[in-house]
């Protein structure tokens, strides 16, 4: 098992490092920008495209490469900055568990994007609104990948093809005073980010630029191996130290979301932050909250030790760049994946989170605790009544077509 594990994980990294190379083809860690910084081939619109240009307001069909930019947006719009749109999704953690916020008091940001494969069968199946999906009647199946090889029966060679695959990210904003020293060690973006005003927040529609910092990288992969796909999570090195490096007192000066001078009267160990959640345009938290964030024990010891070795070598090739401030957490893959009682495949490790994604979900507690695939074997379409969606949440944000 320690071996499989081991395998996932390499492949989880070369994932890493294939996704976060240069968009214009140059080797990663040697961009133009502080530490080697270039935008990455899932920022390229060729490769991904965000969720907010797939699943349209008014449920139309959505066209690949075209970049959707708000009227609001547009006087600060330029080459390779990104749009977001603040709904709440972006701030608030799976099912409305709650925001983090960073020792800035700003809150953690969260987006959504697939590669073509994924939005081809979406548009070929017209699941891009609600009555496609209603319509659609078959069972939800993602793309599977395959290696190049010879068809069967005429020996002809077949070109290997890119399964479906997903990407949730997360970032902290860097306040340009505060944290100049700091923008070296991240992979940053410029973001307009998109109020539509109404309910999640006060102001009306509006546009702010931020530059923002990656800390959280989460890839599900479907492959013809793992029809329950594969999970891959990478954080920054200094989201949050360990229960252990608390205890220990083992820490590092400064972190995103953890406080180590704070004494007394600190919020409590991985809690939410106070209501109201509604971020307004300046993105800072209203109370003078700071999450206090701490990386609960998840994955089995034998697992930890695998997946700390493995950082090790690839942190060192990465070192001198901003890439070699992030880690792997560990893989989560089927280990029965033909099982015909489980139909997850039964997930190895059984949890796994990432502390600026599933932050409230640590821990190993069954049933409560993070499982990227028990949580996404949950997703459904939003076909009546409601039928599985191959793990993916990103059916149920199609609107109604009008
Ligand atoms: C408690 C449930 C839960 C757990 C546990 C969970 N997720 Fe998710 N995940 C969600 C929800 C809900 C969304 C959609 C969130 C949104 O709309 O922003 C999501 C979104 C995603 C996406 C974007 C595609 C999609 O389905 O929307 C990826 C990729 C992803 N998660 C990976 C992971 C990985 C990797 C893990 C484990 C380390 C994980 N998730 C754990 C609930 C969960």
């Amino acid at each position: 098992m320690a071996n499989l594990q081991r395998g996932f994980d390499f492949y989880s990294w070369l994932t890493f490092i294939a996704m976060n190379s240069p968009a214009d083809g140059e080797v990663i860690g040697q961009g133009p920008r502080p530490g080697g910084d270039a935008r990455t081939k899932w920022e390229d619109l060729q490769n991904y495209r965000p969720l907010a240009d797939v699943m349209l307001g008014d449920g139309s069909k959505p066209v690949w490469g075209k970049r959707d930019v708000p009227d609001e947006c547009k006087p600060m719009d330029g080459a390779g900055k990104i749009i977001f749109r603040l709904g709440e999704e972006a701030f608030n953690q799976p099912f409305k568990t709650g925001p983090l916020i960073d020792q800035d008091g700003n809150y953690a940001l969260f987006d959504i994007l697939m590669n073509k494969p994924m939005f081809d069968y979406i548009v070929d199946n017209g699941l891009y609104s609600k009555q496609g999906q209603e319509a659609f009647g078959q069972t939800v199946e993602f793309p599977t990948g395959s290696n190049p090889g010879k068809d069967k029966t005429t020996g002809a060679d077949l070109p290997g093809r890119m399964g479906a695959i997903m990407v949730k990210v997360s970032y902290r904003i860097l306040d340009p005073l505060k944290s100049a020293n700091l923008i070296n060690q991240f992979h940053t973006v410029d973001a307009l980010i998109y109020f539509p005003g109404g309910k999640a927040t006060k102001a009306g529609p509006a546009c702010v630029e931020k530059k923002l910092g990656l800390i959280g990288f989460h890839v599900g992969h479907k492959t013809a191996f793992a029809p329950q796909w594969v999970w891959t999570s990478f954080e920054h090195v200094s989201n949050a130290p360990t229960v252990d490096d608390v205890a220990n007192g083992n820490l590092l000066p400064r972190y995103n979301f953890f406080s180590a001078a704070c004494k007394t009267n600190c919020p409590a160990k991985n809690d939410t932050p106070p209501q109201p959640w509604d971020p307004d345009t300046s993105l800072k938290f209203k109370a003078n909250y700071r999450s206090q964030v701490v990386r609960d024990k998840m994955i089995p010891g034998f697992v930890q030790q695998e997946v700390t070795d493995l950082n090790r070598p690839f942190r060192a090739t990465l070192k001198g760049t901003v890439w070699a401030n992030y880690m792997l957490l560990a893989t989560q893959w089927p280990s029965a994946h033909e099982s015909k009682t489980d139909p997850l495949g039964a997930p190895a490790p059984t949890y796994l989170a990432n502390t600026t994604l599933e932050t409230y979900g640590q821990g190993r507690v069954p049933l409560a605790s993070s499982s990227c695939m028990a949580c996404h074997g949950n997703a459904t379409t939003q076909h009546v009544p409601a039928t599985a969606s191959d793990f993916t949440f990103i059916l149920e944000k199609a609107q109604k077509a009008q």
